[in-house]
């Protein structure tokens, strides 16, 4: 579709190195020239208790003053294309099958292709299709005209069939389907008693022998080479047989049977490529040809197939039973966009979070990009939860969730860049949403622009920043206080592993760090325990099992599964990542809470306001001394900052030895009198009953705690969204800056002042 008309674009990759280069993707609907220029950003909350936005203008760094810009394509929608150098479905086929298991989601919305060569410019080829009153027909055309049977019986939303379309050289054309509604499969199970079969025949005087097109699932291709009538739903293994089938043949292959070899053109096992270790986005042809076809966008696999039969909740376990691929209209991994400029970072570029500036007849974007160094140069490292970026990349949850305002407590703030946006959603959904069908969005990808993911950014329900122009106050402190640090992502850590932070004393974690993976957690784990020091400065962190595939590391994949605060739920049987197999959902829910590793674990959410911290009995101790250096007994802790007016606010978490906090740990402060906005969180709910809000659950606070192990690893947790953002207020001088001032100036020595303790 085209694109909107703003100003915009992305970078590639988003975790750029020091000696390597980064490509930028601009767009603007009016052609015309750009000034860009590169700058560091340190600030991003514009909110007037702080410093503003704050940029810093790079030099050295050989940039045009000038690119050219215009309109860049998107491609929105999931399909695959079949690979046919050799031409055999393109070549006239006088008598043929076109046949497909099918679980439509959105019939009657409009025309929509599942499968065939059907090109709607030269109206060649076949197809088999969803009509707009939602009953499947199959289309043929040649050069002479066209021709078209439809299927008497309308299908079922969100009800699994056997389709099939077949044509001769007579000109006789079928169209045949079948409900395969089971126990398992389907929304509705077999007691209201569906009828869906229904089967139709036609003689034509004309044969039409369809020539031409490229074979396409789950749309159509237009001479441009773009994808048109995307279909909403399911399709599992299909085929096309090299004559007109009979009823037996239909039946046979309706059951599941295997097509007779002879009679195969093509047959895509869709079940085929499973290994312990996911699926990829080749579809496999096992016919005689092995025209395999390939997704775009990410169709999603290591969904339920049509013979699902309910016992195995994962493709791990019963492969054969989950050949169901979902295609989403509004789907949109990578735009694929031109690049409209280049840079060549220099080896010794500071690391740190940039972005290329690009102003256009008086309207300005940043395109942001993290620069991480060649090697460690610095003795700390932040790590940037690119993760959670991605995670929440152009969520619309804020303008479309009916809950929103009830989670916020806030009127939504909308201004009118948002209102802009909001009329332009070209650039896909985050994993917040749900594409058009209601299913959950489980992939989201930085190759597109990122609207959320912008230095000003507020999100429009809390009229705060949240997670990236969040971030950049912990980064404006840090500046601001003299630290020399690294900047490092989640995209790094999970490519690289322990290697990546080994080098450092310490590592300091955004205030959002809810996104992780297998290999990032691990990492985390294995350096605090070999002794290093973390400085866990988040709320909700190390939540949802989130996955990228190492060549693509642009995408990740997170399925929401039965317990956590979920903006959706994988359908039963849907919850194992496509991308590595791991069973997703919360990290919890696989023996590894927070707590075992960071002290603290979710505990509540809320938006109308934060709340200081208190010191806590643990905090008088000798051992915590060190910490609480110029901070009075009573002083309140953070009775200010830009997260909602406190530093522990927005989301928090808690020590909690039943999931794993280290029984060593000093629990030195929290926080009280939150409103009845903050809920318990849902996974700590087992059984519903009134007084679970902030005003009466003693459990809905933020909590700040440290532990030291015998090797001189340590982890200092502030649970709290709001903690770094409270670092900028005052200048910078205040009591949450200098208990940070503490923690980073022990995390930095050799001889640290805390015990080393197990
Ligand atoms: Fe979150």
């Amino acid at each position: 579709m085209s694109a909107p008309g703003n100003l915009t674009g992305y970078a590639d990759p988003l975790n750029a190195r020091c000696g390597g280069s980064v490509d930028f993707m601009l767009h603007d609907a009016t052609p015309g020239t750009a000034e860009i220029s590169l700058v560091r950003l340190l600030h991003g909350d514009t909110n007037p208790l702080g410093p503003g936005f704050v940029e810093k203008e790079v030099t050295g760094v050989t940039l045009p003053r000038t690119v050219a810009v215009g309109p860049q394509y998107v491609p929105l929608g999931s399909w695959a294309r079949a690979r046919d150098p050799d031409g055999v479905l393109s070549a006239s086929l006088p008598s043929a099958t076109l046949f497909a298991f099918i679980k439509p989601t959105m019939p009657g919305a409009r025309e929509q292709i599942i499968a065939g060569t059907w090109d709607p410019a030269t109206k060649r080829g076949f197809a088999l299709l969803l009509t707009e009153g939602g009953q499947v027909a199959l289309r043929l055309g040649d050069e002479a005209g066209t021709a078209e049977i439809v299927c008497p019986k309308p299908v079922a939303a969100h009800a699994w069939h056997f389709v099939a379309g077949g044509w001769d050289e007579t000109g006789k054309l079928l169209i045949w389907q079948k409900g395969l509604i089971s126990r398992w499969n389907s929304l509705v199970g077999p007691a209201p008693g569906y009828d869906l079969d229904a089967a139709a025949t036609e003689q034509l005087e004309r044969p039409v022998l369809p020539c031409g097109g490229q074979f396409t699932l789950a749309a159509a291709l237009t001479g441009d080479d773009r994808a048109v009538a995307h279909y909403n739903g399911k399709i599992d293994r299909h085929g096309i047989l090299n004559a007109m089938a009979g009823h037996d043949e239909l039946a046979s292959l309706a059951a599941g049977e295997l097509p007779a070899a002879e009679r195969l053109l093509a047959y895509w096992d869709t079940t085929a490529g499973y290994t312990d270790k996911g699926i990829g986005d080749v579809i496999r042809d096992v016919g005689p040809h092995g025209l395999h076809a390939h997704g775009i966008n990410r169709p999603i696999r290591a969904m339920t197939g049509w013979n699902w039969d309910g016992r195995n909740d994962s493709f791990r376990l019963a492969p054969h039973q989950y050949g169901g691929i979902a295609f989403h209209d509004d789907a949109l991994v990578d735009c694929g966009w031109q690049a409209s400029v280049s840079i060549e970072i220099p080896p010794d570029l500071p690391s740190g979070i940039y972005a290329l500036r690009v102003s256009k007849d008086g309207s300005e974007d940043h395109v942001p990009f993290f620069v991480r160094p060649d090697k460690a140069r610095a003795d700390m490292a932040v790590l940037m939860p690119t993760f959670t970026y991605l995670a929440y990349a152009n969520e619309h949850l804020s303008f479309e969730a009916p809950i929103a305002q009830a989670i916020c407590a806030n009127t939504p703030v909308v201004s009118e860049a948002d209102l802009t946006w909001k009329q332009q959603e070209a650039f896909g959904l985050s994993t917040y949403d749900v594409h058009s069908d209601y299913a959950g969005v489980c992939y989201s990808s930085w190759r597109r622009p990122i609207q959320n993911m912008r230095p000003k950014y507020r999100m429009p329900a809390i009229g705060a920043p949240w997670a990236f122009p969040a971030d950049l106050s912990l980064i404006w402190w840090l500046d601001a206080a003299g630290y020399e640090v690294n900047v490092v992502t989640d995209h790094d850590l999970a490519a690289e592993g322990l290697e990546l932070i080994a080098p450092y004393r310490a590592v300091l974690t955004g205030t959002h760090p809810e996104y992780y993976s297998l290999g990032m957690l691990d990492a985390l784990e294995d350096y605090v325990a070999g002794g290093g020091r973390v400085g866990y400065l988040g709320g909700n962190g190390l939540y949802w099992v989130t996955e990228v595939r190492d060549e693509e590391p642009w995408c990740i994949e997170v399925r929401k599964l039965d317990t956590g605060s979920r903006a959706w739920q994988a359908a039963p049987g849907e919850g194992y990542l496509a991308t590595t197999g791991d069973r997703s959902g919360l990290w919890r829910a696989r023996g590894r809470p927070p707590q075992k590793l960071v002290a603290l674990g979710f505990t509540t959410e809320g938006m109308d306001e934060s709340q200081p911290f208190e010191r806590m009995p643990d905090s008088f101790e000798p051992e915590a001394a060190w910490l609480f250096e110029g901070v009075g007994h009573d002083e309140l802790i953070g009775n200010f900052g830009l997260g909602l007016g406190g530093a522990s606010g927005l989301e928090m978490d808690r020590y909690d030895l039943t999931l794993g906090t280290p029984p060593h740990t000093l629990l030195v402060a929290s926080s009280f009198n939150h409103s009845d906005n903050y809920p318990l969180v849902s996974e700590d709910i087992t059984y519903a009953f009134p007084g679970r809000g902030g005003t009466q659950d003693p459990q809905v606070r933020g909590d700040i705690a440290f532990y030291a192990n015998a090797k001189g690893g340590a982890v200092f947790a502030a649970g709290s969204i709001a903690w770094s953002q409270a670092l900028p207020c005052n200048g910078g001088r205040n009591n949450v800056a200098r208990i940070m001032t503490n923690v980073l100036d022990a995390f930095r020595s050799s001889d640290p002042p805390f015990l080393p303790r197990t």
